[in-house]
């Protein structure tokens, strides 16, 4: 199992296919469309420009991804990420999403971002138990923000502090989307 950057043109189908049960079936996503490939490419082409797109590569077959994206627009909020997982049903419980994360929280450190982010309908012990197993504390549930699946959901917002040495005071250099996986 590799985990590489993904490529927007060879991974966006299968990334899609993963992703489509969670638009379909569930409120794990909030999107009410399955995006076309088209779209899936632009997306993952966009923000491996700005943060990054991983993918977990089991032989050639994607067995999950993750990506770090911007949390909110305004400029000081550059150095926060929202982050997102999705592992393949037939690879879950193995490590996977572990190992993308782990991948994308030190390049997420190595690009000078400071906080990752991350949003997760309710319930999901899977997504709650990964996200603390790699530091993340919860910090609030949102209530009935919601509607999907025939009922309002609540979403529990987790952050992970990624660098904690920073002098709250110093300057912070500007975040890095051009450093890649092991520079
Ligand atoms: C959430 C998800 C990404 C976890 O990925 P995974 O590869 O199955 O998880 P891992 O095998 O790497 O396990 C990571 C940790 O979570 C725990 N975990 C995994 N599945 C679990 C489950 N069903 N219930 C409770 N804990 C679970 C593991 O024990 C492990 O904990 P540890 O590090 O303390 O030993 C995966 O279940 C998934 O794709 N779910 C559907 C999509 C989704 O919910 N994405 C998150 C959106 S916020």
């Amino acid at each position: 199992m590799q985990i590489r950057h993904a490529d927007p043109d060879r991974d966006a189908a299968a990334c899609v296919e993963i992703y489509r049960p969670f638009v379909i079936d569930s409120a794990v996503s909030f999107d009410i469309s399955v995006p076309s490939v088209a779209e899936f490419t632009a997306k993952i082409a966009q923000l491996s420009q700005t943060h990054a797109f991983l993918v977990a590569d089991d032989g050639g077959t994607v067995a999950g991804y993750a990506y770090s994206g911007p949390y909110r627009e305004r400029a000081a909020y550059r150095w926060s990420a929202e982050v997102s997982v999705y592992v393949h049903p037939v690879y879950r419980g193995r490590g996977v999403g572990r190992r993308l994360y782990d991948a994308l929280l030190a390049l997420m450190r190595a690009q000078g971002m400071r906080t990752a982010i991350a949003g997760v309908t309710q319930p999901n012990p899977a997504s709650m138990a990964l996200h603390h197993s790699c530091g993340f504390r919860t910090v609030g549930v949102f209530e009935r923000v919601g509607y999907k699946a025939g009922a309002w959901r609540d979403v529990a917002f987790l952050s992970l502090d990624l660098a904690p040495e920073l002098d709250p005071l110093a300057s912070p250099p500007e975040p890095r989307a051009e450093v890649r996986l092991g520079d």
